[in-house]
C-alpha cells in the first residue's frame, strides 16, 4: 500500500516524540512492505516564527493532499500572553476545522505493567479500559460570538457554547458505532441541569440511541463524571461529550493510564470514497517546554497515534496490532521514560522509540 503521510512535529517535545513515531512508521512500512512517503510541514509556534502564521497556507495544502496527518504538539511559553487568534494553538484548532475531524477518539487503558505508575490505588485502576469520544470541531472552542469588549467596569469577555442537531447526531453515531466493537455501552456526558445546549445534546443522543438497540446508553453530568472516572473507572466503556468537557476529562483520565504520555488520539472526519477515514493523529499531551530538547519525553502516545493511523486511515489492522503489541512489550520490559516512574534508570525518548521498533 502507498502511505502518504504529512508529519507536523510542532513545538517543544512534539519534535522529539514525532521523530520516534516516524521511526516506528518506517519500521512498519519496511516489515509489512508498504511504500511510505512522508512530507513535513510547519504548525504552531515554529510556524509563527518562520511564516507569521500558526497554520501556514502551505501546511494547509499539504494536509488536504495527504492520506493522513501525524502531529506532535503545539504551544510555546513566549506566546502565553498573545490573543487566542494569534497563538500556536490556533494552528491546531484551524487544522482540525480544515480537515473536518469532528470526532476525537482518546482511548485510555490501565496497562498491567503501569499499575504502579498511577498515583491511584491499583485495585481501583486495574482493568480500566475506556475511550473518550470528544466532539472536536464545535462547542466553546469555535462558537460565536466570542471576544473581549468594553472598558473599565464594563469590560466583559464571552464565548458561546453552541451545537446544532447534526453535529450532535454525527458524534453520537460515532460513539455508538465504536461501542459495537467494544462492550456496547455508551455514557453521554453533559451539564443538562444548567445548560440548554446540554439539554439538546441529551435529547439528540437519546434519539440516536434508538438506532442502536444493542447498545446501552446512560447519561452523566460532567461534574459527576469527573468524580466517577477516579472512583469507578471500570464502569466506563465509550464516553461521549462536547469539546471542552472532553479536553478536561481526557487529561483527568490519563491518570488511569499512569501518565498523559501514554494517551494517543485519532481525530476522524468523514469517510473518504476509498472507505478510509480522514484523520489527524496526535498525542493528547502538550508541548511540555519544561522538558523539551532533553530526550526525556515519553514517545508512546505519539507511537500509539501511529497505530491508530494505520488502523483508521489505512485499514491496516494487523500492522496497528503489531505496534500496540510492541508498546506492551516495551512497557513490560520496565525500561520506560521518567513520567512512568520506572524502578531503574529512566529510558530516553530515543531508546523507547528504538525498543518499539525492535519489538516489531
Ligand atoms: C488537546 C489540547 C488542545 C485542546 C490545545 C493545545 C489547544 O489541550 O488536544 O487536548 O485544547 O484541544
Ligand atoms: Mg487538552
Amino acid at each position: 500500500m502507498n502511505l502518504n503521510v504529512l508529519v507536523l512535529p510542532g513545538d517543544g517535545i512534539g519534535t522529539e516524540v514525532t521523530r520516534e513515531a516516524v521511526r516506528v512508521l518506517r519500521r512498519v512500512a519496511e516489515k509489512f512492505h508498504h511504500q511510505l512517503s512522508i512530507a513535513e510541514g510547519l504548525l504552531g509556534g515554529v510556524a509563527i516564527h518562520k511564516t507569521g502564521q500558526p497554520l501556514p497556507d502551505e501546511t494547509a495544502r499539504l494536509a488536504l493532499e495527504a492520506d493522513a496527518t501525524l502531529m506532535g504538539a503545539v504551544g510555546l511559553p513566549e506566546f502565553d500572553n498573545w490573543p487566542p487568534e494569534k497563538r500556536p494553538e490556533k494552528g491546531l484548532l484551524a487544522i482540525r476545522k480544515l480537515l473536518g475531524v469532528y470526532a476525537n477518539l482518546r482511548p485510555v487503558r490501565a496497562y498491567r505493567a503501569l499499575l504502579d505508575s498511577s498515583p491511584l490505588k491499583n485495585e481501583l485502576v486495574e482493568g480500566a479500559d475506556l475511550i473518550i469520544v470528544r466532539e472536536l470541531t464545535g462547542g466553546l472552542y469555535y462558537g460565536t460570538p466570542r471576544g473581549i469588549e468594553g472598558q473599565g467596569a464594563d469590560e466583559r469577555g464571552f464565548n458561546t457554547m453552541v451545537y446544532t442537531r447534526p453535529e450532535i447526531e454525527r458524534i453520537a453515531r460515532m460513539a455508538f458505532t465504536l461501542a459495537r466493537g467494544r462492550r456496547r455501552r455508551v455514557t453521554s456526558v453533559d451539564k443538562s441541569n444548567v445548560l440548554e445546549v446540554s439539554q439538546l445534546w441529551r435529547r439528540v443522543v437519546s434519539e440516536v440511541a434508538a438506532e442502536f438497540p444493542d447498545v446501552t446508553l446512560d447519561h452523566l453530568l460532567v461534574d459527576n463524571c469527573a468524580m466517577q472516572l477516579i472512583l469507578n473507572p471500570r464502569r466506563f466503556d465509550v464516553v461521549v461529550m462536547e469539546n471542552m468537557f472532553g479536553d478536561i476529562l481526557s487529561d483527568e483520565a490519563s491518570v488511569l493510564a499512569g501518565s498523559i504520555g501514554m494517551l494517543p488520539s485519532a481525530s476522524l472526519g468523514d469517510k473518504r470514497p476509498s472507505g478510509a477515514w480522514t484523520g489527524l493523529y496526535e498525542p493528547v499531551h502538550g508541548s511540555a517546554p519544561d522538558i523539551a530538547g532533553q530526550d526525556r519525553a515519553n514517545p508512546l502516545a505519539a507511537i500509539g497515534s501511529v497505530a491508530a493511523m494505520l488502523e483508521y486511515s489505512f485499514g491496516l489492522a494487523e500492522e496497528a496490532a503489531a505496534v500496540n503489541r510492541a508498546i506492551e512489550t516495551v512497557l513490560n520490559s520496565g525500561h520506560v521514560t521518567a513520567d512512568l516512574r520506572p524502578a531503574g534508570k529512566p529510558a530516553t525518548t530515543t531508546e523507547v522509540g528504538k525498543a518499539v521498533c525492535e519489538a516489531i
